[in-house]
């Protein structure tokens, strides 16, 4: 971890729509200490990538997830990584075995077949050996609609743009398993609190047993304070990421927020097909926002982050649509890959929220940077 502040304003950005902000890790910074060693040295259960470095095992593994177009659950307990409940980890065990293999008898060693070759994106591979086929082979052609008709539609699904309005303020609380720890490995339990008002103001708040974090947007600044009680405020970049994600009416504004939208066809979530939109914010990376082709919700957000090695994919999900008590619907469960910006082995952050308060009263004054505890020497 570079600096933690880079990271709070990435991640926050990340949320959108849902929950700005949601996610705060690296309380404590500090990389992860895998540096130099190999898998087996920090993992509890590598049997197939013995040797391989330690710091490219998780992104060996988004890898795995988005050749295969599944969440890490799809192999893994939520809980514990290193557990072997699932059939599909012992699958891709062989997998990655025969992968192996074949690279190194038929192809001098080079990464020549990957899980993508035969998986492109699915858990059952289409053909025994998927060959490139011409688009206009293996489809129909559907038409699509124009990013107006689904921005409308998600609008509507949300409950429709007079009850969305009639909302100004909002409190949300949930749980979620925070990395923690050396490195940000310990996935300790905390409670989240998020409020929200119009027109952008915002705050996030974990609980811990141990300890309190908080970030937020005041109107005009980003901040974010550390469990020590530092306060910080991320870099510009970062701040033009929260504040468009702080916006309270973002689904209304999202033609406003991002100023090249463009619809680039079906692609499958979770077992469902979903419209992307390619969406554009003034002088950022592009977004890729998900949309249900049947409920017309959001049901995924990809951004990137930019890293000196390249742009970093992110992705957030939102399941679990449900009426909040006021009409407006919200997502109950979200999920973040990597949960965080070095990809530690908690990298997915499952947010599972509890209750929606929709107008609760909300003092502007929540929403104020904080002051810096006095730093106490221990
Ligand atoms: C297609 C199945 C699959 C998916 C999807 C997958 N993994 Fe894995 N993962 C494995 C396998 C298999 C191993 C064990 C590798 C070995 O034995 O060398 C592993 C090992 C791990 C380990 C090491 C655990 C330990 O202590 O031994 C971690 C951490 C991990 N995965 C995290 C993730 C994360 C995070 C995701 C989602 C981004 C993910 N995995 C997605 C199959 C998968
Ligand atoms: C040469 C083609 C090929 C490659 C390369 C390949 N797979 Fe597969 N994979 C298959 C086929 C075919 C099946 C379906 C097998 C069956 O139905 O019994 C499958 C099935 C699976 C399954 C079980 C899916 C389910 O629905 O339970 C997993 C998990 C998996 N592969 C993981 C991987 C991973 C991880 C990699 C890369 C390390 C990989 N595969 C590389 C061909 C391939």
């Amino acid at each position: 971890m570079r600096n933690p502040l880079v990271c709070w304003g990435r991640i926050a950005a990340l949320l959108g729509l849902a929950l700005a902000g949601a996610m705060l890790t690296h309380a404590q910074g500090g990389p992860p200490a895998t540096e130099g060693k190999t898998a087996e040295q920090v993992y509890k259960n590598i049997q197939v990538l013995k040797g391989a470095p330690a710091d490219q095992l998780i992104q060996s593994m988004h890898l795995l997830r988005g050749a295969l177009g599944v969440d890490c659950e799809f192999c893994h307990d939520e809980r514990d990584r290193a557990a072997d409940t699932k059939d599909a980890k012992a699958t891709a065990r062989k997998m990655m075995q025969m992968m192996i293999d074949l690279n190194k008898s038929s192809f001098n060693g080079r990464q020549v077949v990957t899980c993508y070759t035969c998986h492109q994106g699915r858990p059952q591979p289409r053909g025994v050996l998927a060959l490139p086929v011409a688009e206009s082979e293996e489809a129909p052609k559907v038409t699509l609609p124009s990013v107006d008709q689904i921005l409308a539609k998600y609008v509507e699904a949300l409950g429709g743009e007079q009850a969305i309005r009639k909302v100004t303020s909002r409190v949300i609380t949930g749980t979620q398993y925070i990395p923690t720890g050396p490195g940000g490995v310990v996935p300790v339990p905390a409670t989240i609190e998020v409020d929200q008002k119009t027109p952008n103001l915002m705050v996030n708040i974990y609980h811990t047993p141990t300890y309190t974090i908080s970030n937020g947007f005041d109107g005009a600044k980003a901040w974010s304070q550390d469990m020590r009680g530092r306060v910080t405020e991320p870099p510009s970049v970062d701040q033009d990421r929260v504040k468009r994600d702080a916006d309270f009416y973002l689904p209304l504004n999202l033609k406003q927020q991002y100023t090249r939208t463009v619809v680039r066809g079906v692609e499958r979530v979770n077992d469902r097909d979903a419209y992307v939109v390619i969406a554009t914010p003034q002088g950022d990376l592009p977004e890729r926002l998900y949309f249900d082709t049947q409920t017309g919700l959001l049901v995924r957000k990809e951004t990137a982050l930019p890293t000196p090695l390249g742009n970093n994919p992110m992705q957030v999900n939102y399941e679990d649509y449900r009426d909040t008590g006021s009409g407006v619907k919200f997502p109950y469960l979200i999920t973040m890959y990597p949960a965080n910006e070095d990809s530690v082995p908690a990298t997915n952050a499952t947010i599972h929220v509890t209750k929606v308060q929709d107008n609760a009263p909300l003092d502007n004054t929540k929403f104020a940077k904080p002051e810096a505890k006095p730093v106490t020497a221990q």
